[in-house]
């Protein structure tokens, strides 16, 4: 009887073996999409198409493809990533998840609605709830990408997201076009839908707040970020003119389970059970609680 049972388990798992591989060998218009490993370069089937690579079919089924968008295994935009990099996906690459409170939509963003860009300027960057995703920060062809300041590779970021846009600080004209390097960094290509984030306290943005386009000031946000004195409290001089305000990143740390700028924004209660963290701020903050984030550079007991 026991042995019984467990030859049974090892058939069932043969077979469940057998069914996962044939599930993938059935794409047969695709590549094998174990074929890239994750250390090739350029990143994945990313990019450097050559006549002698064979990186379209990993994407792309030039014939019987499995899904309806641009001939990939997704049926829409949104979802094109997701057979590597998604969760559960069974291709290789870096599982990546945005959720609610990261670049996530919300469980009522669902449905077909315009999702727009919070603290944007006028007009605000808007989409289509139902195309929002990967595609519209990255570019999975890594054309028309920069690698900005910083950086090592491109990470596929586009050169221009959010295009038609007057953007106030990132400038597009200073990524030298054979490199596609540029001086900027992530903080300026962040505020190319949040373009009221960025610059000094005294740069006045023009934005849309309940419903009229008002004058409006952010907190010092600069590409370089800020310094600290000997006690490690922020070094604040916010009368010189110059901007050493902190990057988006040491705002938004989105630490914690998943936590992965900026995508997702998780983390720990201290009960130890997930909480969802607001704003990919730091873990454990709560949208009453934000004091805590302050605090972390500003010494309190120092400000007049
Ligand atoms: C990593 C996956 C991936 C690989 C590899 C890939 N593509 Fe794509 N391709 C996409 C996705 C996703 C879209 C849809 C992009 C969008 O809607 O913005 C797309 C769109 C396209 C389109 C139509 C829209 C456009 O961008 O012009 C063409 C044509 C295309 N790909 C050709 C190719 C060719 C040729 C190769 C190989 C040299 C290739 N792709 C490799 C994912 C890939
Ligand atoms: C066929 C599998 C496959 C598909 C589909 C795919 N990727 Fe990848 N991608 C990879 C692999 C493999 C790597 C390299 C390892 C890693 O960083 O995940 C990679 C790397 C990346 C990187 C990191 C690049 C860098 O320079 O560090 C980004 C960003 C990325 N992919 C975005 C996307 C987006 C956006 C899509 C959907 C349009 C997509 N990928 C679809 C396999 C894939
Ligand atoms: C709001 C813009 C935005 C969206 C949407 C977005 N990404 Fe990214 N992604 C970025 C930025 C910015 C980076 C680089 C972060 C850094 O430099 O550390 C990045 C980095 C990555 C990397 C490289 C990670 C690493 O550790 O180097 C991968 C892989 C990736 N993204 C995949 C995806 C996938 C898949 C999706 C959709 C599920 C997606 N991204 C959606 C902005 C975005
Ligand atoms: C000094 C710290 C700090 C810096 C630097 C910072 N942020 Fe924030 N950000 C916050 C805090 C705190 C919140 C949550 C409270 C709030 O909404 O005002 C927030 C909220 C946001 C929101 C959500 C607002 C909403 O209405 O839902 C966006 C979008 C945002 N930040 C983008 C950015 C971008 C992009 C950058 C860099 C250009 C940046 N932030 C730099 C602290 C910062
Ligand atoms: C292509 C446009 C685009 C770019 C580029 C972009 N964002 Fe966003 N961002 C959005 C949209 C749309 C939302 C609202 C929807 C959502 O939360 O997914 C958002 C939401 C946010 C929020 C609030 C999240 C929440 O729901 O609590 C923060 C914080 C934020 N972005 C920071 C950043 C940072 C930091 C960068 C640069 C790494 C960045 N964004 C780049 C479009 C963008
Ligand atoms: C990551 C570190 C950091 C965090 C977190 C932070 N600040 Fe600041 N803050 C600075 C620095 C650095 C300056 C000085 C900028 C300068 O001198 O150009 C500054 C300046 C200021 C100023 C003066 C005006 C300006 O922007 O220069 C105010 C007011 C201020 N912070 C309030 C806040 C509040 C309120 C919070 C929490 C929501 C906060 N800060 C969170 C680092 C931080």
């Amino acid at each position: 009887m026991r042995f019984c049972k467990k030859s049974l388990v090892l058939v069932a798992l043969v077979l469940s073996l057998i069914a996962a591989t044939a599930s993938i060998a059935a794409a047969e218009g695709f590549n094998d999409p174990q074929q890239y490993t994750a250390t090739s370069t350029p990143s994945g089937p990313h990019g450097g198409y050559v006549s002698t690579s064979n990186k379209c079919k990993e994407c792309h089924a030039v014939h019987l493809a499995t899904g309806s968008y641009m001939l990939t295994r997704a049926n829409t935009r949104a979802e094109t990533c997701n057979f590597c990099h998604g969760v559960a996906g069974a291709g290789i690459g870096t599982k990546v998840a945005l959720n609610e409170e990261g670049h996530g939509l919300s469980a009522t963003q669902k449905n077909e609605e315009n999702l727009i860009a919070p603290d944007d300027t006028v007009d605000p960057y808007t989409i289509q709830t139902s195309n929002w995703g990967c595609v519209e920060c990255h570019s999975p062809h890594d054309n028309k990408t920069v690698k900005l300041a910083g950086n090592t590779t491109t990470k596929l970021l586009k050169q221009d997201p959010n295009q038609g846009k007057t953007y106030l600080y990132y400038n597009t004209s200073l990524i030298n076009t054979s490199t596609k390097e540029t001086t900027q960094t992530l903080s300026h290509w962040c505020s190319t839908c949040h373009n009221a984030d960025f610059g000094l306290h005294t740069d006045p943005k023009q934005v849309l707040m309940s419903g009229t386009t008002q004058t409006a000031y952010g907190h010092a946000v600069s590409g370089s970020g800020y310094t600290t004195d000997t006690a490690g409290w922020a070094i604040v001089d916010p009368l010189d003119g110059i901007n050493n305000g902190p990057t988006c990143r040491q705002c938004h740390t989105a630490t914690g389970i998943g936590g992965k700028f900026p995508h997702s924004s998780e983390s720990t209660s201290t009960g130890g059970s997930a909480v969802s963290t607001p704003d990919m701020l730091k873990s454990g903050s709560k949208a009453t609680e934000l004091d805590g984030i302050c605090n972390g550079c500003h010494n309190t007991s120092s400000l007049q």
